[in-house]
């Protein structure tokens, strides 16, 4: 097969990590999470201080050094060295994300990274932003959405099984608000691109969405 570029972009608990780690390793593709790399910034920003504000973030976001290490399906995150694959996804980490995603030298560095990454063989990248500014001529265009009861739904049942005391409203309402933050935002909100196509995925399984990324591959 040729190399092939896929971009799939949408909101969160659509699906998009889930479903593109396990159509890349179908594939022999590499996976790029640039969610995980918003997070590391994030992350970072909150291990330097305890009032994360924009001039730590832009600060911190200037010298960091993340790999993410993509293997039989998983992606290992490294900051500066020390792995935080599972210290990236903790509410506290969440709650700063958008503020850290909206910033713009944190967009910059990032994009460009990602850019670099995407150079190296067939790739499938998710995000918010990957269709309409980081590859925007990507092969494959997908915007993978749910309804908000639905990824709220999703994202409680996963916090549930890794032991988080979670409330289902809560949940929901902070989805709805990351949502609005990454939508709303000046620089490269999240948005449907004009050429990718629509997958609302409320009523399907996870391997039905897999399938229909591959037949689209194929
Ligand atoms: O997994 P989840 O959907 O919760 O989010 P994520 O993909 O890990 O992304 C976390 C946050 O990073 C998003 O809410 C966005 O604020 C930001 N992000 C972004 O701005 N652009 C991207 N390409 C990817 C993520
Ligand atoms: O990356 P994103 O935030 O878009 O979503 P995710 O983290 O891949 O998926 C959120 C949760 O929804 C995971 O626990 C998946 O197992 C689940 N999921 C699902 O139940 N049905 C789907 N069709 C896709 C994902």
């Amino acid at each position: 097969m040729r190399k092939l570029v896929v971009a799939i972009d949408g909101p969160a608990g659509a699906g998009k990590s889930t479903v593109a780690q396990m159509a890349a390793k179908e594939l022999g593709f590499t996976y790029i999470d640039t969610g995980a790399m918003y997070r590391a910034v994030a992350w970072k920003s909150l291990q330097q201080g305890k009032t994360v504000t924009d001039d730590l973030i832009n600060d911190v976001v200037k010298d960091i050094d993340i790999v993410l290490n993509y293997k039989e399906g998983k992606t290992k995150v490294f900051v500066d060295g020390t792995e935080v694959t599972a210290a990236i996804r903790t509410p506290e980490v969440t709650g700063i994300v958008s503020q850290v995603a909206a910033l713009g030298p944190v967009r910059e560095r990032l994009t460009d990274l990602q850019r670099k990454m995407a150079t190296q063989g067939s790739v499938i990248m998710d995000g918010r932003d990957i269709a309409t500014n980081v590859l925007p001529n990507a092969d494959i265009k997908i915007f993978l959405t749910a309804s908000i009861e639905e990824r709220a739904d999703r994202r409680y049942k996963e916090m549930k099984a890794k032991g988080y005391d979670v409330d289902l409203k809560k949940l929901q309402e902070e989805i709805a608000a990351r949502d609005k933050a990454d939508s709303e935002r000046e620089i490269s909100p999240l948005v449907q691109a004009e050429d990718a196509e629509l997958l609302d995925t409320s009523d399907m399984s996870i391997e039905e969405v897999v399938k229909a990324i591959l037949d689209r591959c194929r």
